[in-house]
């Protein structure tokens, strides 16, 4: 193990008993620590270093902002940069006249969301809807509302006599199909049941339905069915729920698209989005909204009733301007779908055929891969043996950056990794991803007790 020395000192770290390596300096895909060592940021965090660490072009422009002006009140001022990076941004959101409510993190986001849902329907006279449906093994973020139209059981259960809860669908997870069904014959049951849901409580109490187009972090990178989200938007259009489409980690670029949600031509009402907006140089959230819901709360002559110190940040509108320039400048959409394909495929043929690797899937450069005790029966390991847990640690030790899940199966069973590097990695660094990550599943799992086990 590295001999590190912090857990010492004040801070409350988010992992307790780990011992956290000091980073100095990142560059491209690389970390590097006081001890010189080197890690390749495979997953960019938790999915969000789209255009790599130490791009100057935006550090300059968060340093020009802040040297200019760093703050203002949202309630009073307006600044050149909000307004620029608001139009930029138009551009590349697939809304009709949208408009950006800004604040600091994906939960913040979740929130505005969901109190903007409540407040459309309250404003069209329809005062009975505040019931958001959510699904199972989703993730919204880690305040109380987010929580509550999360799906992540391990994340919920503590908090749970502190939240309002909301109802929940099963995810569309072909690999485990929820209903035991197979796709193609199923009916894509995962959206219908959408409708089922909405007729129990009464469609008259529901505002909206949120969902991340690809799952993320709770189940690495399921791509739904096609017919998926045209099914929940004509759904949502039948009994008048508000679309929220959750793009905190699939949006600018991850999934190959400026925004999953193309992938399906769907338009949704409301666009979350934070992570890649400013790649992680600024703690940059936005709610996406319909100009003509906007237009619906000016017609009530109120506002909106919700807000936020940071909102609408002067230096946030820079650092989310330089960042989507960036991704332009250098063609960084197109960049994570072709080498999102490549690395696919360089991660089936080296880990395609192990006995421990149920699914490899994924689009764009957000990758995920389920682990499995059985890879014909699909059984997942025990909980205990934490298998998504010590596989990233043994690619850690070794340099690599991986972010792994558990409860993959039910919020309980079930291990996955995903693999999101910066959309600038290379060929020859895709590579070092996959050797490492081999080298590490073969320390954790090794193919031939794996096999052995089975037969
Ligand atoms: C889809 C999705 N929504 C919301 C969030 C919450 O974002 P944050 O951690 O910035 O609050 C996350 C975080 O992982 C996420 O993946």
């Amino acid at each position: 193990m590295i001999d590190y020395k912090h857990p010492q000192g004040n801070v409350f770290y988010r992992r307790i008993d780990f011992a956290h390596p000091m980073i100095t300096r990142g560059e491209g895909v690389y970390l590097f620590d006081t001890f010189g060592r080197r890690y390749l940021d495979a997953s960019g965090g938790p999915v969000l270093v789209n255009i790599g660490h130490g791009v100057d072009e935006v550090v300059d422009a968060i340093a020009e902002q802040a040297r200019q002006v760093a703050y203002v009140h949202a309630s009073m001022f307006t600044t050149q940069a909000l307004e620029d990076y608001s139009s930029a941004l138009a551009e590349v959101t697939p809304l009709p006249d949208p408009r950006f409510f800004y604040l600091c993190s994906g939960s913040e986001a979740t929130e505005t969301a969901i109190k903007f849902a409540r407040q459309i329907q309250v404003n069209r006279g329809q005062g009975e809807r505040y019931l958001v449906i959510g699904r199972w093994r989703s993730y919204h973020g880690t305040t109380l509302g987010a929580l509550a139209v999360s799906g992540r059981p391990a994340l919920r259960s503590l908090y749970m006599p502190m939240m309002q809860d909301m109802p929940h669908i099963p995810p569309p997870y072909c690999y485990r199909c929820p209903f035991s069904l197979e796709y193609s014959t199923c009916g894509i049951l995962c959206a219908t049941v959408l409708e089922d849901q909405i007729k129990i409580l009464g469609a008259n109490t529901v505002a909206a339905m949120i969902a991340e187009p690809i799952s993320g972090a709770s189940l690495a990178a399921v791509v739904p069915p096609p017919e998926y989200w045209p099914l929940v938007r004509e759904i949502c259009d039948k009994y008048g729920l508000l679309l929220i489409d959750d793009e905190v980690m699939t949006g600018f670029g991850r999934s190959g698209r400026w925004f999953a949600i193309e992938t399906w031509g769907v338009t949704p009402d409301v666009i979350t989005m934070a992570k890649g907006a400013a790649g992680g140089y600024w703690p940059l959230s936005i709610t996406a909204v319909k100009g003509e819901h906007v237009e619906v709360i000016r017609q009530q002559g109120g506002g909106f009733v919700h807000g936020g110190t940071f909102s609408h940040h002067a230096v946030g509108a820079a650092a989310g301007l330089a960042t989507l320039r960036y991704i332009q400048d250098h063609d960084l959409v197109a960049a994570s779908a072709s080498k999102g394909e490549q690395l696919k495929a360089k991660l089936q043929a080296a880990l395609g055929d192990h006995p421990n690797v149920g699914d490899i899937r994924g689009q764009g450069l957000m990758l995920g891969l389920e682990l499995v005790a059985d890879r014909l029966t699909k059984e997942p390991f025990p909980p205990k043996t934490r298998v998504a847990r010590r596989l990233a640690d043994a690619a850690f030790e070794l340099g690599l950056i991986l972010y792994p899940g558990q409860g993959t199966v039910d919020g309980v069973y079930g291990d996955h990794v995903m693999i999101a590097p910066p959309f600038i990695v290379t060929d020859e660094q895709m590579d070092e991803i996959v050797a490492i990550l081999a080298a590490a599943v073969e320390a954790v799992l090794p193919a031939s007790v794996a096999s052995g086990r089975r037969n």
